[in-house]
């Protein structure tokens, strides 16, 4: 099989992931307008991690108000 290595775990520091799939962060837009994670969030992670994937990336958080970026929701903290 080719890409063989993909199915096998590999550790990283003291983390072991059972596979080389990985999820990179993607702005999805999902979260609520305080900044907190939705429902939607939750499945569209859940999802992924159901689908097989070794290891997933979750999006930018917001640490502050000013550092808000996308256009869909103002954000009231
Ligand atoms: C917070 C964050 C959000 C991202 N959102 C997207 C996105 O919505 N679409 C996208 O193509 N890449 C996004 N990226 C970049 C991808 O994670 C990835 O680095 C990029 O697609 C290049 O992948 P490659 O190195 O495998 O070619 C984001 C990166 C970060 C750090």
């Amino acid at each position: 099989m080719k890409f063989e290595n993909m199915f096998t775990p590999v550790t990283i520091g003291s983390v072991t992931v059972k596979n080389r799939f990985v999820v990179p962060p993607m702005g999805n837009n999902f979260a609520n307008g305080d900044g907190t994670l939705s429902d939607r969030s939750k499945d569209y992670y859940e999802a992924r991690a159901k689908g097989g994937f070794g290891l997933v990336t979750v999006e930018a958080t917001v640490i502050d108000k000013t550092a808000k970026g996308g256009t869909k929701k103002a954000l009231s903290l």
